[in-house]
């Protein structure tokens, strides 16, 4: 959950969003991968130490994941309990922190949004109004009037995204942070060539967006990190990708999502 609040809290709003979504989610995969590492290290350390010391020192909470909104407790009996975080931290109260719910209810920061959820799914005294047992991420930033998605710019937005993605592309790699030779070498060349330009961008974040879990479909939670910081200013990705689900089944396939954003038919290869 850490790591998530973090990758959602660390997007600012950029002039370039999508570039900025991915510099920073990007930056939280190493970080998740640093802490995986390091409990896989403290594993391996306890099994090296004699039994005896074994549960002398050891958190109950330490191994114990709590979901969003949600911290873990020791009860009386010495167990790990997962409750509704007490307090949120508090912000240095800079704008960007706030959060929009799916309802157009502003929130403090992310943590007080899924707080507040997880206090009305208990029904407890500290929820403020029902309703918010559902409440989820809808955009950083606080509420606004988004403007309209005008069909003019629906229409123009398939060009505008891969073209996005292009550039957030090339920005990755003069950074070093495609992690992969492979994408290295396509963007070099789509570069070059004018046809393969939108292509591999396209597919590139697919895959970047298609990891938790990875089974080839991106479903409405993977696509929070690229709607979330992007929406106060382009009010159409929330319809367009809407309209990607082709099936309606609830997630996008990379065959829906290269449809979508103007690819045809031979140029959706699978790449991840
Ligand atoms: C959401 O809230 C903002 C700010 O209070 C308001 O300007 C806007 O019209 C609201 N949007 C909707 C769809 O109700």
């Amino acid at each position: 959950m850490r790591a998530t609040v973090l990758l959602l809290v660390c997007l600012g709003l950029a002039a370039l969003p999508l570039l900025d979504a991915a510099k920073k989610s990007k930056k939280v995969e190493k970080k998740v991968e640093v802490d995986e590492l390091e409990s896989l290290l403290e594993n391996i350390e306890e099994k090296d130490t004699k039994a005896e010391k074994k549960n002398a020192e050891k958190n109950p909470c330490e191994d114990h994941m709590c979901g969003w909104g949600k911290e873990c407790i020791v009860d009386k009996k010495g167990a790990p309990q997962c409750e509704c975080i007490a307090k949120c931290p508090e912000l240095d109260g800079d704008p960007m922190d706030k959060v929009c719910g799916n309802n157009n209810q502003t929130f403090t920061s992310l943590c007080d949004l899924y707080r507040e959820r997880c206090l009305c799914k208990k029904k407890d005294a500290g929820c403020s109004k029902s309703s918010n047992a559902k409440v989820h991420l809808e955009y950083l930033g606080e509420c606004k009037q988004l403007n309209e998605c005008t069909d003019e710019l629906m229409s123009q937005f398939p060009d505008r995204m891969s073209d996005w993605l292009f550039q957030v592309m090339k920005e990755l790699k003069s950074r070093r942070e495609l992690h992969k030779l492979e994408w290295e070498e396509l963007l070099d060349e789509a570069e070059t060539d004018d046809e393969k330009k939108h292509v591999y961008p396209v597919i590139w974040k697919f895959c970047d967006l298609d990891v938790k879990p990875h089974d080839k479909e991106v479903s409405h939670h993977e696509l929070i990190p690229i709607t979330a910081p992007v929406i106060p200013m382009e009010s159409c990705i929330k319809p367009f990708l809407e309209k990607c689900d082709i099936n309606g089944n609830g997630a996008i396939s990379l065959k829906e999502w290269g449809k979508c954003l103007g690819l045809k038919e031979g140029e959706i290869q699978e790449r991840c």
